[in-house]
């Protein structure tokens, strides 16, 4: 008998390498999608997967169901390395009952995500999945209920990844959208409330899945997805990379890497980047990849609005998270889109011991009726929020405008900011000079002989006083005034010495972010 156990822990694990079988895998190929274990492969250290819970089963005896039992029930879970450090993964089995998720598919995952908050690992999700397992019915659905309650749990103590490299639709797009980061694959992933027939039913409308949640829609309008790629294994090589920037827990910092590039390297081409006009635009990622170590900025939400910048990068070998205004996209202003960007971008680095480097050129927020019916003044007020309650070394570079409540919602010094530099351009104002003139001169340009002459005098004028950062500087609301060039040094010695920064909110349970 005990000979037996062998050949059936040979079969079992023969059969749960197959998972639906051949054919199935033949036609997850065609649609060009990986299987579930070669993206496991792809995605970890070359033979460091331990697996867990490969010989689970199913327990529903619905629909002939008892009869139709594929070891490992449809996800493939458990533990390896990616740049030799520890990571949780999971990974749906399209092949197996569409990768639908049972009561025991679920449990894997809980348990998976219960091991990696004990140890204080990231968890990586693949999901390629149909949804709630049809024939189990509410055991299912209290299994999607048990992961979000832990996505919730493991949110801010360990970094979560979402891969949607297939269908995630209904109730099941929860999961990923409580996670830290969603990867979407171009044409093969999708990600809906309710598809296309259910819209047509309730709404009228016609529209097609890819159109509805599609990789790009959820890239560049909805604002869902944090990066689009081409196909699975590009997918698994940025999610690789993105780890690299993160601590595997928020009681660590990120980890610190060898640094080729000069910490004391000057970028001279920032001294000639800022136009003569206030009102010309230029990029902010050169002044970004001017700075960061080798020039090497990894985006986030390149294509969702893009009058602000987030992702990460290194500064003599230290992550930091940049948010930056980007003058190029509608003057960098800052609207609605850009302000819940920003917030929780601002947030995932503040829990995961990542300082925060923000490059300000904004020229205030965005008026309109859109915008202010759309609520902006509570959503605006989030990245207020997240900027005033992060206690991580928060370092600002002012390269030119800075103006209003915009210059205090970018990690101004009266918010907490702990080094504050401007560049020579720099203008901190109220507003911009010929706005300003005309309401405080208003009286004087009316009565005036040659109005216009009189207003072209009365900018000059509050250009004189404001449009420069010596007024600010004086006042100590700027540490000091930079040359642009040499911005690279000056913000690496500010963050060597901010790395003992300790510093702590009031004690709450937790604060009421304007949601
Ligand atoms: C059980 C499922 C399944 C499911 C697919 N399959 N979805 N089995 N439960 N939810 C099975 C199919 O029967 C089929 O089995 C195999 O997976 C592949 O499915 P196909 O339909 O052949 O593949 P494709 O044409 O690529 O279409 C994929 C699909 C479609 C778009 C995902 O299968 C589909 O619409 N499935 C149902 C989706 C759904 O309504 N799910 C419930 C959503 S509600 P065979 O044996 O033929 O290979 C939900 C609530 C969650 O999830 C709530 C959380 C709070």
């Amino acid at each position: 008998m005990s000979q037996d156990v062998p050949t059936r822990l040979a079969a079992m694990r023969e059969a749960a390498r197959l998972g639906g079988g051949e054919k199935r895998i033949e036609a997850q190929h065609a649609k060009g999608k990986l299987t579930a274990r070669e993206r496991v492969d792809l995605l970890l250290d070359q033979g460091s997967f331990e697996e867990i819970g490969q010989l689970v089963t199913h327990r529903c005896d619905n629909f002939g169901m008892a009869e139709q039992k594929i070891p490992g029930d449809g996800v493939v879970t458990g533990t390896g390395l990616i740049d030799g450090r520890q990571v949780a993964v999971f990974s749906q089995d399209f092949t197996v009952f569409g990768g639908s998720l049972s009561e025991e598919h679920a449990r894997k995952i809980a348990r998976l995500m219960d091991t990696a908050m004990r140890l204080g690992i990231p968890v990586v999700g693949l999901n390629d999945s149909g949804g709630a397992r049809i024939q189990e019915g509410v055991v299912s659905l209290a299994g999607y209920s048990g992961l979000f309650l832990r996505n919730v749990q493991a949110s801010g103590v360990v970094p979560q990844i979402s891969a949607i490299l297939g269908p995630c639709a209904g109730g099941a797009v929860y999961s990923p959208a409580l996670t830290d980061f969603i990867f979407m694959v171009d044409g093969t992933s999708y990600m809906h409330i309710t598809g296309p027939d259910v819209v047509k039913t309730v709404t009228h409308e016609e529209v097609t899945s890819e159109d509805l949640g599609g990789a790009r829609v959820h890239a560049s309008v909805s604002g869902v997805s944090h990066f689009t790629c081409n196909d699975d294994a590009e997918c698994l090589v940025r999610v690789r990379r993105l780890l690299s920037f993160l601590p595997l827990n928020n009681a660590e910092d990120p980890p610190r890497k060898e640094c080729d590039d000069p910490v004391d390297r000057r970028a001279e081409e920032l001294n000639d980047l800022i136009p003569e006009s206030a009102n010309q635009p230029y990029d902010m990622h050169k002044v970004i990849e001017g700075v960061v170590d080798e020039g090497d900025f990894f985006e986030v939400q390149s294509d969702f609005a893009r009058n602000l910048l987030i992702g990460f990068a290194r500064l003599g070998g230290r992550s930091v998270g940049i948010v930056a205004n980007q003058p190029a996209a509608m003057a960098g202003v800052l609207d609605i889109d850009a302000s819940e960007k920003g917030a929780r971008f601002v947030r995932f680095c503040d829990a995961f011991n990542i300082p925060l480097v923000t490059f300000e050129d904004v020229p205030g927020f965005l008026p309109g009726t859109q915008q202010e019916l759309g609520g902006i003044i509570r959503r605006g007020a989030k990245l207020l929020y997240a900027y005033c309650e992060a206690t991580v070394p928060k370092l600002t570079v002012i390269t030119r405008k800075a103006y209003g409540g915009a210059y205090c919602v970018m990690s101004s010094k009266s918010t907490g900011g702990d080094w504050n530099a401007a560049w020579p351009s720099a203008r901190i104002a109220v507003m911009g000079a010929e706005g300003a003139a005309k309401i405080i001169f208003r009286r004087e340009i009316q009565a005036a002989d040659n109005p216009e002459f009189e207003e072209a005098q009365k900018v000059a004028e509050y250009e004189e006083r404001f449009n420069n950062p010596f007024d600010a500087a004086s006042r100590g609301f700027v540490d000091t005034v930079i040359e642009p060039a040499d911005t690279r040094r000056q913000l690496i010695k500010a963050l060597d010495l901010h790395a003992t920064k300790r510093t702590s909110m009031p004690a709450k349970k937790h604060g009421s972010i304007p949601l």
